[in-house]
């Protein structure tokens, strides 16, 4: 709900348990107040206008102790008498000018207006927009900005759009989405860590007492090490408890995040699309639209934080359509054959698919090369490999009454192409001899011309191929990015917006077909690209025991059926043996399919492989629909525990890993999360009934799930037993 208080001229946003409020100021600014937990007053103007005595020029002319930099914004432009760091910095004409945004006018309504060419969240029917304009009169500079309230699921999501309503240029530096003040410092600040098959894996959390933490991708991607999720904490916040301001971008590109702690001990939290080389000129009655922020707050921990950023993700990120559907148990062929891949492999694939309770089959890179030195760029099927092209082969995998999946690498160039032959400048450079990685190139998709062209070539060749699954990868970050055609300070945006706009356009050629998106693993790893697909693959590292780490990780910002996980060999990265178990448990976090070769496996193992599909399904709901608890983190020590609860506390799955053998797993005990006190819950394994109370408080003794292999891990339902 939004309130305006008109005598106080205070707004008040509010979700279900959670409050936002901010007042249009003596000067027309827009002074943040409170963001936290619910409360039922509008006017909390007293914890605002404080008054220390500074050294910067302000408009209250009598005042000495006015201080601009004590003050909470809603959006501070640098040079306005705000020393801290600022959330906007424009220029017109060449001069940074002094910067006063005032106040014009507001609008309150239903629902959302779309974000135009960029992935935003999706109205519901818990949704309410607030839209502030202010005006910069001297320079005739416009800005609006947008709060959209999600209710029902405490998030409330922002962005800004700066015009240039004057008759010379403007030109932006610096356009952070949100700009959020804290009245204190006593905050830790929680990221996600990584690097290439180690994504997200460590949860970072770092005490800041002054100064300014950055979190910052300059890949032309989220990339691999960075992620745009970020948030402050108490420091006494565990999973269960304490207060968690969790921020996300739903963004995909280059991104810069800060939190610094004032002088006087405030905080601000800025979140954006990077400043790092941005320089965007706005010809009179020229616009600019900032990604869309999303921040949502909890006073029940990391957990609570966590489940409701899982919860608006899956109401208002990922598309309705396959949001709460069973996803496909794929069998890839990237781990089963790499570039060694032909029609016959595939179809070797696909004739042990059903024993294994697979249902879709998925042709990974190599359809159109046999290494990775060409091929990206010109798409053309090999037909020596795959004699009945791509459209034949589709045609076969249904035939034997499964599903065909696809791997492309639309926003690629190979060197050795036609396409960077006819057309070397349609690559992204700086410099005439342009640095490579995996021997290719990104393409500008800042061009409209390219980013058709792409989407034409790759739409004939797949012209009457019935395709159910897109794997879209992209496999190196952007350097000395450039391009022959578009301004440089604007390049890495407009690359990003080439990219959705290439993604739509495709997804729209292919119609039904669900989209998992990819980067080198999990370098993409964005609100952004869960707007165009349900599923990210989360990492080329499939060793189960490193996945636990990254699979950790990824669920603290998003829900566990985003994340692709498969059962593989396990060892491709580490050559660490793990047991089949082990790795079902592990790959049931999420998504669940396999990249094996499966003509190497016996009979025996397929009907294993069938049992874990079976029990895979019999979860999956959990998975689609239900709340994550994380018991304990793998990085406390030598075991992973988490519960996937379902919302009617009815079902509850609970899987217990031991990561390194220790000897006192015997006598540890485990308290199970998320269950109703009240209900009764039925171990599906053991029989035993016990109250969800019981289960949370007195726990279960480690020693006694283990009846199996230790090094299987263990993973267990159980039901309500209705009394
Ligand atoms: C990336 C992906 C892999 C695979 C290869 C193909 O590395 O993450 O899963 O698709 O590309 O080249």
């Amino acid at each position: 709900m939004i309130r305006f208080n008109q005598k106080e001229q205070i707004f008040h946003l509010q979700t279900k348990n959670t409050s936002y409020v901010f007042c249009i100021s003596d000067f027309n600014s827009l002074e943040h107040l409170y963001y936290g937990k619910k409360i039922p007053d509008d006017n909390v103007k007293h914890i605002g206008n404080r008054q220390i005595y500074g050294h910067v020029a302000h408009e209250h002319r009598e005042k000495r102790e006015f201080n601009a930099s004590v003050q909470g914004f809603e959006i501070a432009p640098f040079n306005s008498g705000d020393i801290r760091t600022p959330s906007v910095i424009y220029n017109c004409d060449g001069n940074v000018d002094c910067n006063r945004l005032r106040y014009r006018s507001h609008q309150i309504y239903k629902g959302r207006k779309q974000i135009d060419g960029m992935p935003y969240s999706r109205e519901s029917e818990d949704t309410e927009t607030l839209q502030i304009t202010l005006t910069d009169d001297d320079n005739q500079v416009e800005f609006t900005l947008f709060y959209t309230v999600f209710q029902n699921v405490d998030v409330i999501a922002r962005h800004q759009t700066i015009k240039n309503t004057g008759k010379t240029n403007v030109t932006v530096q610096k356009f952070a989405s949100a700009c959020v003040d804290f009245y204190g410092m006593d905050y830790d600040v929680i990221t996600l860590e990584g690097m290439y098959i180690y994504e997200r894996a460590m949860v970072s959390r770092n005490r800041i007492k002054r100064g300014t933490f950055k979190n910052e991708s300059l890949t032309g991607t989220t990339s691999h090490c960075k992620n745009p999720f970020i948030a402050i904490c108490s420091p006494n916040a565990d999973e269960e408890m304490g207060e968690v301001y969790g921020f996300n971008l739903v963004y995909s590109g280059n991104f810069s995040e800060e939190v610094s702690v004032s002088f006087l001990g405030d905080t601000r939290v800025l979140l954006g699309i990077s400043d790092v080389g941005l320089y965007w000129t706005l010809k009179p009655n020229e616009s600019l639209c900032s990604p869309e922020a999303v921040m949502t707050y909890s006073n029940g921990g990391i957990g609570q934080m966590s489940r409701n950023f899982h919860d608006h993700v899956r109401q208002s990120i990922i598309e309705k359509e396959f949001v709460y559907s069973a996803r496909p148990i794929v069998i890839n062929s990237w781990e089963a054959s790499y570039f060694a891949v032909s029609e016959d492999k595939v179809l070797e694939l696909a004739s042990s698919a059903k024993d294994c309770g697979i249902d879709t089959v998925v042709l990974d890179d190599g359809w159109f090369r046999p290494h990775d030195k060409q091929g990206l760029g010109d798409w053309r099927t090999d037909k020596e490999r795959f004699p009945s092209g791509i459209k034949g082969l589709a045609d076969k995998i249904h035939a034997m009454g499964l599903k065909f999946g696809l791997w492309l690498e639309p926003e690629m160039v190979n060197e050795n192409s036609e396409l960077y032959k006819t057309h070397p400048e349609y690559v992204l450079t700086t410099s005439k001899t342009p640095l490579i990685s995996r021997h290719q190139y990104i393409l500008d998709l800042t061009r409209d011309e390219v980013v058709n062209l792409i989407a034409d070539r790759i739409s004939q060749e797949l012209e009457g191929a019935e395709i159910d699954y897109i794997k879209w990868d992209f496999n190196r970050y952007a350097t000395e990015a450039g391009s022959f055609k578009t301004a440089q300070g604007e390049v890495y945006h407009r690359q990003m917006l080439g990219s959705y706009k290439l993604l739509a356009i495709l997804k729209q050629r292919l119609g039904k077909a669900l989209f998992e998106t990819c980067c080198g693993g999990g370098g993409r790893f964005d609100l952004g690209m869960l707007y165009y697909s349900p599923q990210i693959w989360t990492s080329d590292n499939t060793d189960p025991y490193a996945r636990v780490f990254i699979q950790n990780g990824t669920s603290v910002a998003y829900p566990v059926s985003t994340l692709s996980c498969h059962f593989t060999r396990g060892d491709c990265t580490s050559g660490r043996e793990s047991t089949y178990e082990f790795r079902y448990n592990v790959a049931s976090f999420g998504s669940y399919g396999y990249e094996l070769d499966l003509s190497e496996y016996s009979s025996e193992d397929k009907k294993m492989f069938k049992g874990y599909s079976e029990k895979y399904r019999e979860i999956e709901d959990l998975n689609l629909k239900g709340d994550l608890y994380r018991i304990i983190s793998p990085e406390s020590g030598s075991f992973c525990a988490y519960m996937k609860v379902s919302k009617q506390k009815d079902k509850a799955y609970l899987t217990f890993l031991e990561l390194n053998a220790t000897g006192f797993v015997e006598s540890t005990t485990l308290r199970l999360k998320g269950l109703d006190p009240d209900k009764q819950y039925k171990n599906e394994e053991s029989g035993v009934v016990l109250y969800g109370s019981t289960l949370m408080n007195v726990g279960i003794r480690i020693g006694d799930l283990f009846r199996k292999k230790r090094s299987d891990g263990y993973s267990v339902l159980f039901t309500e037993v209705k009394k």
